[in-house]
């Protein structure tokens, strides 16, 4: 499957000078949804997770049915005053503006083994601080997995984790 195809560049979106993979043109295509999800599972079947986390919105989209794929939960980690029972707060700046995250504080269990999953790893901010509220709850991050990597962001070096997998990698 030739997903680079299925992802839709928007130049200048948000801003000018940014060239946006828009991911709802893989969405909407069955075969390659599916073919997407099981290949990002793929490699984790046979490692011992027990939860993944995804970053709302499209962390959702790509972490859920990851965790459906290998049999395991999913934890939400939320925009800010979304979550309805007590939770852990994170406030972060990414490539463009400031952002609050929020997590349950019972989601993750101490030493429960997490993959985080998340469409796009950019500058890496994002999931920076999901591994942070993780290990703030005594969760172990096993692992990493996104559709897309923009290697030119070095998010990857930002994270320095050793188990980090990507679907789709852009060199510019
Ligand atoms: C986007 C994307 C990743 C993050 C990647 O989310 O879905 O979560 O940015 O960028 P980074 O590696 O530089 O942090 P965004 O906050 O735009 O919101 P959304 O998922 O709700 O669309
Ligand atoms: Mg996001």
């Amino acid at each position: 499957m030739k997903f680079k195809e299925k992802i839709r560049e928007i130049q200048d979106f948000p801003e000018k000078g940014i060239q946006f993979k828009d991911i709802t043109t893989l969405l909407k295509d069955g075969k390659a949804f599916h073919a997407a999800i099981n290949q990002l599972a793929q490699p984790f079947r046979h490692q011992d997770i027990d939860l993944v986390v995804g970053p709302e919105a499209r962390g959702f989209v790509v972490g859920a049915p990851v965790a459906y794929a290998l049999g395991v939960g999913f934890v939400p980690v939320r925009k800010s005053g979304k979550l309805p029972g007590e939770t852990l707060s994170y406030r972060y700046t990414l490539e463009y503006g400031e952002n609050v995250l929020e997590v349950h504080r019972d989601a993750v269990k101490p030493g429960q083994k997490v993959l985080i999953a998340d469409d796009l790893l950019a500058t890496g901010g994002t999931t920076r601080a999901v591994v942070q509220m993780v290990e703030q709850l005594g969760g172990e991050v096993v692992g990493l997995t996104f559709m897309i990597e923009l290697l030119y962001l070095k998010g990857r070096q930002l994270l320095g984790h050793d188990n980090i997998t990507s679907l789709l990698k852009y060199k510019q």
